[in-house]
């Protein structure tokens, strides 16, 4: 098998309710398809969290409940991030949020703070609710800096080709 074609694998998963992150990680899921990796998205309803260790990269995408906390249906994902503790993992957090609340995008800072102790985090990215086109850009570095970063580590390339 020749690895150096191996392509990252990557996937998206995002906890939505009335569409903003949804809209979001859509809008990231188009800027991974013009890059050289294999991307998967899914709902966290779709998503099975023993399923991760398939993945060179994740993103998470979140909304924010409460006073800045985090979904509720997030919450396995979280504790496996926190199990999983590898920091082969690269990973990313995004989220949309309404800065009237105090805790602006706070699932995102939580997932951050955690992603950062246990896994290989690369970018956060925070959106006011639904995406408007001067978040294009900011997608954009957010793909960029999640590519780089799993490129990186993952010398001599890993893909899920060898890791299944
Ligand atoms: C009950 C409730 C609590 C919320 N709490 C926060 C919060 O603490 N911080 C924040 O930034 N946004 C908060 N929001 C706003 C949502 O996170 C925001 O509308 C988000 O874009 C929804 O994402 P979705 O459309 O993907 O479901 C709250 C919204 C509701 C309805």
């Amino acid at each position: 098998m020749d690895l150096t074609n191996c392509k990252l694998s990557v996937a998206i998963v995002y906890a939505s309710v009335s569409g903003n992150t949804k809209e979001l990680a859509k809008e990231l899921y188009q800027i991974f398809l013009k890059k050289s990796v294999g991307i998967s998205f899914y709902s966290i309803e779709e998503f099975c969290v023993s399923d991760l260790c398939h993945y060179d990269a994740i993103a998470i995408g979140t909304y924010t409940w409460g006073n800045g906390d985090i979904p509720k249906e997030m919450g396995q994902l979280y504790k496996a991030f926190e199990s999983i503790s590898s920091k082969d993992m690269t990973t990313a957090v995004f989220g949309t949020g309404d800065s009237c609340y105090p805790r602006f995008c706070g699932a995102v800072d939580r997932f951050r703070d955690m992603l950062y102790v246990h896994t290989n985090l690369a970018a956060t990215l925070k959106v006011e609710l639904r995406p408007q086109i001067q978040d294009i850009q900011r997608c954009e570095k957010f793909v960029e800096a999640l590519l780089l970063r799993a490129r990186m580590y993952s010398y001599p390339p890993v893909n899920s080709a060898i890791r299944k």
